[in-house]
C-alpha cells in the first residue's frame, strides 16, 4: 500500500512538473543551433530527406520560441522579430530542397544565417555569431542519403 502511494505521489508530481515546463529561450537556441549545423550537411550530402526534416525542427523550435517567449526579458519583440529576420530564408530553404538544388541551398543557408546573426544582433546578443558549419556536430550520425 504504502508502495503504491508513494508510487501515485511520483505520478503526480511528475504530471506537475510536466505541466509547468517552460523550455528557456537559450534551450531552444541551443537545439536550434545543432539543427542549423546538421541541416547543413544533409544539403550538402544531397540527403534532401534529412534536410526537409531538420528544417521542419528549425521551423518548430522558433515557432516554439514566439509560442513561449513572444516577448523576452520585456523588451525583445521574439514574435515580430522571427517572422523579419527569418521567413524569407527559411521558405528558400524549403524551395532548394524541394528542387534538389544544391546552389540555391548554400546561398539560402547563408541567408538564413545571416537572419539568426541579424536577430541576435537585434536582441542585443550580438556577440553570438552562427557560421556555416565547419565538421558535423555529431560523430553517430550518417548525413549520406538513405531514402526516405
Ligand atoms: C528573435 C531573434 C532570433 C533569431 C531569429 C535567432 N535567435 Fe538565436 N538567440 C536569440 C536570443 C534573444 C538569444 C539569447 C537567449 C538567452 O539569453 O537565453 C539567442 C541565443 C542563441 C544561441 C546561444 C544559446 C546558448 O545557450 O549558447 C545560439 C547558439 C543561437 N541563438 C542560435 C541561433 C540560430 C542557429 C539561429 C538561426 C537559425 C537563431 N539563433 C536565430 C534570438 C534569436
Amino acid at each position: 500500500m504504502k508502495r503504491i502511494l508513494t508510487f501515485l505521489c511520483f505520478l503526480a508530481l511528475s504530471a506537475r512538473a510536466q505541466a509547468e515546463y517552460v523550455p528557456g529561450m537559450g534551450e531552444i537556441m541551443g537545439a536550434t543551433q545543432m539543427r542549423h549545423a546538421k541541416l547543413w550537411f544533409a544539403g550538402k550530402s544531397g540527403n534532401w530527406p534529412l534536410a526537409k526534416y531538420e528544417l521542419s525542427e528549425i521551423g518548430e523550435g522558433l515557432d516554439d520560441a514566439v509560442h513561449y517567449h513572444p516577448v523576452f526579458k520585456g523588451t525583445i519583440q521574439v514574435s515580430k522579430m522571427l517572422g523579419k529576420f527569418t521567413s524569407s530564408p527559411l521558405q528558400a530553404l524549403d524551395a532548394a530542397i524541394d528542387s534538389k538544388d544544391s546552389g540555391k541551398f548554400e546561398s539560402a543557408f547563408d541567408s538564413l544565417t545571416k537572419g539568426c546573426n541579424a536577430c541576435h544582433r537585434a536582441a542585443g546578443h550580438g556577440f553570438i555569431v552562427i557560421t556555416r558549419p565547419a565538421a558535423p556536430p555529431y560523430a553517430n550520425q550518417d548525413f549520406a542519403p538513405h531514402g526516405k
